[in-house]
């Protein structure tokens, strides 16, 4: 059981066994609770056309702004292996659109949170949407 976040973990993980990977075989799952406490998941999902996969974080936030919601309290990414699976650079640039300075990112193992961040730390000095007047 994981000591940090158990209930996103499990969400997180629960959903990484449905990742379509035929060509990576790298499962990622993602679990993100909004600050309104509503939980949504997600799960990497490649194409034979590579460009067209998509990544866990990407799944995750898309169910989340399609019901609606806009802010991400945490979201935490579990991946399998030994090496910390932290956000690739859009699933960060996805993230900080629906995060403050407050938004917590755990990074996961099988066993448990490894790591956690701010995004501010994942991406400094970041574009968004007070950039464009929002
Ligand atoms: N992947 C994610 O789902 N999230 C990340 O932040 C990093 C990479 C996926 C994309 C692809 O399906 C597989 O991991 C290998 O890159």
């Amino acid at each position: 059981m994981a000591e940090i976040e158990p209930e996103l973990h499990a969400a997180a993980v629960a959903v990484q066994a449905n990742a379509h990977v035929p060509y990576s075989n790298f499962h990622v799952g993602a679990a993100i609770r909004t600050r309104s406490g509503r939980v949504f998941t997600g799960c990497n999902v490649e194409n034979a056309a590579y460009p067209e996969g998509v990544c866990a974080e990407g799944g995750a936030i898309s169910q989340m702004a399609a019901a609606g919601e806009r802010l991400i309290d945490t979201i935490l990414v579990v991946c399998d292996g030994e090496a910390l699976g932290t956000p690739c650079g859009g699933c960060r640039q996805k993230i900080r659109e629906f995060s403050d300075a407050d938004t917590v990112i755990h990074v996961a193992g099988p066993e448990g949170v490894r790591a956690s961040y701010t995004i501010a730390e994942l991406l400094p000095d970041s574009f968004g949407p007070e950039h464009l007047g929002h």
